[in-house]
């Protein structure tokens, strides 16, 4: 039986880098969540394993060998025919291919009856392939292996907008001036509506910000254009960028916004949506 999963784009609202490992890799703080929009991964028994990359950013992707939802197939070690519906620009730090990869295991796990793979075989597909898996608002913590709890977040809206220039996530981290950098508080308070949800989030940071911006300066422009909508309580950069987000409290305020945007910049690639809320 077919069986179908939404991977939707996951915004770190704040993002400290606290260390750096032996192997390179960075030790992160991050107070994650989610957003109703995102890509559409369908997976049908077969005897062969194949990939068909189809939607608006199938342009960016090719159906081939080094596609993580390849991977994520390989390490649950079943066949089918997946077809990937694309939304999401690629390379734009909203952990397109990772959410990939974690609707595709959950998709054949359903399909194939079988146990998701143990934590370091997903870990091992990527960094953020964990907390997408998880799919819910966590405290990512390690390099993405701890998946921390979180009191429950005010309903809240983001506007995600991407210049649609590729940011190579290694890169940034290269750039970043130093890894040992403040983690953020002990607990992460209980924060009662979007207006407390923004100024936690105006507190903390991106570490990321500055080198991604370096790198790409159309950042500023985009972060710049968020702020100064009508509504828009912070706006920063998710993940290595390019892609940068607002907090509304007001749905109707996040898609007001999300139009003057495209209207004004319609090279950009622009959505409202809700952040998602853990299914009860
Ligand atoms: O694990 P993933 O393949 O997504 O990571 C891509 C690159 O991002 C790594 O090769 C590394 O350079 C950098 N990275 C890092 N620390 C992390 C996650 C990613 O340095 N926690």
């Amino acid at each position: 039986m077919a069986e179908t999963d939404f991977a939707p784009a996951k915004i770190n609202l704040t993002l400290h880098v606290t260390g750096r490992r032996a192997d390179g890799y960075h030790l992160l703080d991050s107070l994650v969540v989610f957003a109703g929009v995102g890509d559409r991964v369908t997976v049908e028994p077969d005897a062969a394993l194949s990939l068909a990359v189809t939607g608006p950013m199938a342009a960016g992707l090719s159906g081939e060998g080094d596609n993580l939802v390849l991977h994520a197939a390989r390490a649950m070690g079943v066949t089918a025919r997946i077809v990937l519906d694309k939304h999401l620009p690629v390379s734009s730090g909203i952990g397109g291919g990772s959410a990939d990869a974690a609707a595709t295991l959950r998709a054949l796990a359903r399909m194939a009856g079988r146990a998701l793979p143990e934590a370091g075989a997903v870990l091992a597909l990527g960094a953020d392939v964990p907390v997408c898996l998880a799919g819910r608002p966590v405290r990512m913590t390690g390099i993405g292996e701890g998946l921390g709890a979180v009191p429950a977040l005010p309903a809240a809206w983001l506007v995600l907008v991407n210049p649609r220039v590729g940011v190579s996530t290694p890169a940034v981290f290269k750039a970043l001036a130093r890894a040992d950098n403040a983690p953020m508080p002990r607990e992460v308070p209980r924060l009662r509506g979007v207006a407390e949800l923004a100024a936690f989030v105006q507190m903390q940071r991106n570490d990321l910000e500055a080198p991604a911006m370096a790198l790409q300066p159309v950042i500023g422009r985009v972060k710049a254009a968020l702020s100064a909508q009508a509504g828009c309580m912070v706006a920063r950069m998710s993940g290595s960028g390019a892609t940068c987000f607002g907090l509304f409290a007001d749905p109707l305020a996040a898609s007001a916004a999300a139009r003057a945007i495209r209207a004004a910049e319609p090279e950009w690639w622009v959505a409202d949506a809700p952040v998602l809320q853990p299914q009860s």
